[in-house]
């Protein structure tokens, strides 16, 4: 059953409301936040929420502070929450991971520093690097033909990046791991922390998609228990969170309390919502909540295991992942794009989280509906699509054609705000990129400003054009620096 809006009578003050009203009431979701329309909501969230909201709509009042003052509710709050984590200092955000991860990179270092991050970083990197004028250097990682998927580094992959690194004559500032993935596949971190610790490098985990690691003995370890120095978590991607909720962990003396605050400010409103901070201390307090997180994290893994089952005797693959809450149907397996399966899933009123090219990923929740698997058992009948090829067989999703380590031609606040022309992407080989080229979701860039066009790249981004063919696709033009 799709949303049914009449367009010709928009009602000025009303029309995002009543369109909010239609999308909860005719849409399932399969897609974030975790908590999945409310209902895995922690007790104390619920009983907020279902109170009258009007009176703690609040902002910074003397009593209750802010996530930058000393003191107030809000400081002894996030003083608790970091004696929770294990953490020296903890700051909540309300502008969402990409607000924390910005201001992180705007805190602890300066203009011309370094960052190693991976191919697979969420563009709210890349514009922080942008904002504080930083030098990305990009490594690859490990691609899997198979699942058309990238894949988490383990540690030989990854001391082949630092010695790579070492042999291009180049000084780190500081390490970005992206884990788990948007797709739910995770890095043994203790030991890539270590290697980095070993060179005297600091290292900030992006864990925005898995914040829920440390509630459950079997699921992978948690970046702050892998000795991470900084650590973003989103609260509402997996945690039981509001929208627009994270919170940074400082867990090193690497990095002062005063730097990393004065880079927070640069983004932070002066009026964050005290309702949505209180939101963040419940959510962040959750993976704590024994034994009753742990319970619903282990029944979280029994549904996987049985979506799984059901979907594969369905003639589904699915593909390998080490998060429960995230759930993918590998649709290249049956010569398929998971953006035509996101169509047809939203026409019949399901929403996934994250189409891409070889493959539909469903964020599952905490507490998906009850009728979730049936549901989408019977629009995925509704297909008719063939069984899926031989694992290996046919052509799929091709990884970017990019070394294991490359600097950026020129950084990319430099090509960001540089003179620039538009160029068809066949015309563009040979010069430096000025902007990102990004299919969204996921929010990973393809390419990258500062960037160097080359001929193998254009071909693969052609290729990859093809692929993304959707609305808020990509374009076939770039720009480029003049
Ligand atoms: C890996 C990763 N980091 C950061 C972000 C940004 O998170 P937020 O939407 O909370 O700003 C995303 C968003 O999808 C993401 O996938």
């Amino acid at each position: 059953m799709g949303m049914d809006r009449d367009p010709l009578t928009p009602t000025a003050g009303t029309v995002l409301l009543n369109a909010l009203q239609q999308v909860a009431e005719f849409t399932l979701p399969l897609h974030l936040p975790a908590h999945g329309g409310g209902r895995g909501f922690p007790p104390a969230l619920t009983a907020l929420l279902t109170g009258p909201l009007g009176p703690l709509d609040l902002p910074e009042l003397p009593d209750l502070g802010g996530p930058l003052l000393p003191h107030g509710a809000v400081a002894e709050a996030q003083q608790a929450t970091a004696r929770l984590w294990g953490s020296r200092s903890c700051w909540f955000g309300v502008n969402g991971s990409t607000g924390l991860l910005q201001g992180a990179l705007l805190g602890a270092l300066r203009p011309g520093q370094r960052l190693l991050c991976p191919r697979n970083l969420h563009r709210s990197v890349l514009h922080g690097a942008v904002l504080a004028g930083l030098e990305p250097i990009y490594y690859t990682l490990p691609f899997s033909r198979r699942w058309g998927l990238s894949q988490p580094v383990d540690a030989a992959w990854f001391q082949r990046v630092l010695a790579a690194v070492a042999a291009q004559g180049c000084s780190v500032d500081l390490v970005l791991l992206v884990n788990p993935t948007y797709q739910g596949l995770s890095a043994p971190l203790t030991p890539l922390v270590q290697l980095c610790h070993d060179q005297g490098l600091p290292v900030l985990v992006d864990e925005a998609h898995g914040s829920h690691f440390r509630a459950h003995a079997a699921l992978p370890r948690d970046a702050l228990a892998a000795g991470a120095d900084l650590v973003v978590h989103s609260t509402h991607k997996s945690l039981p969170g509001l929208t627009q909720t994270a919170v940074l962990h400082c867990c090193s003396a690497h990095f002062s309390r005063k730097d990393l605050e004065q880079g927070l400010l640069l983004l932070q409103t002066s009026s964050p919502s005290a309702l949505l901070l209180a939101a963040t201390e419940l959510a962040a307090a959750w993976p704590h909540q024994q034994p009753q997180a742990g319970r619903l994290l282990s029944c979280a893994m029994d549904r996987w295991t049985h979506w799984r089952q059901q979907l594969t005797r369905a003639g589904w693959r699915v593909s390998p992942s080490d998060d429960p809450l995230r759930l993918r149907l590998c649709t290249m397996a049956q010569g398929r794009s998971g953006l035509v399966l996101d169509e047809h899933l939203l026409r019949l009123g399901i929403a996934g989280e994250l189409p891409e090219p070889a493959g539909l990923t469903f964020c599952l929740g905490f507490q998906p509906p009850r009728q979730a698997l049936s549901q989408l058992q019977s629009a995925l009948t509704q297909l008719h699509w063939p069984p899926p090829s031989p694992p290996g067989a046919g052509a799929g999703v091709q990884p970017a054609p990019t070394p294991l380590v490359a600097r950026s031609a020129v950084p990319p606040r430099t090509a960001w705000f540089g003179p620039t022309r538009r160029l068809p992407l066949k015309e563009a080989v040979g010069h430096v990129v000025a902007e990102a080229v990004t299919p969204y979701p996921p929010g990973i860039p393809l390419l990258l400003p500062g960037e160097r066009l080359d001929e193998e790249r254009c071909v693969w981004l052609l290729h990859s054009r093809h692929l993304w063919q959707h609305p808020g696709g990509m374009l076939d033009t770039v720009k480029v620096l003049r």
